[in-house]
């Protein structure tokens, strides 16, 4: 078992009224487990703003019947095949193809990629997911 440090802390009642319906909301029955998850979801961040090796889902929405679009994108790609680790894509409907890209790398590679997909004109939008390679969150 891992080593443990038992936490006692004060909240004001409203703020606490909040945590217990933010916990109902998300199912989290367990008062640690919750505490463990922001505190997770903020280092993520913290590693993220902090230009470290991170994970992310790049997803584009594009209009497949733009001209020559598809191989654009695909050479941007290649490109950055060091950061690409998969691409899944579906044709959402007649004229709309919907790509979400896998990546691994530094948060700002990520964002750069991210911003010239999203240039290419026909790409209406482009996202950035934040994710974590796991390290430094156990
Ligand atoms: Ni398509």
């Amino acid at each position: 078992m891992a080593d443990l440090e038992r936490l006692t802390f004060t909240i004001e009642r409203p703020l606490y009224r909040r945590m217990q319906q933010l916990m109902q909301k998300t199912r989290c029955r367990n008062r640690s487990e919750f505490i463990r998850d922001l505190l997770r979801a903020r280092l993520v961040e913290e590693h993220w703003e902090a230009d470290e090796e991170a994970l992310g889902t790049i997803t584009l929405l594009y209009n497949h019947e733009k001209r020559d679009l598809s191989r654009k994108l695909t050479d941007v790609q290649h490109h950055h095949h060091d950061e690409v680790l998969a691409t899944t894509h579906v044709h959402l409907d007649r004229h709309t193809c919907a790509e979400m890209i896998m990546v691994r790398g530094r948060a700002k590679v990520i964002e750069d990629l991210a911003q010239a997909l999203g240039q290419e004109k026909g790409v209406l939008h482009a996202s950035v997911a934040i994710g974590s390679t796991g390290r430094r969150l156990a």
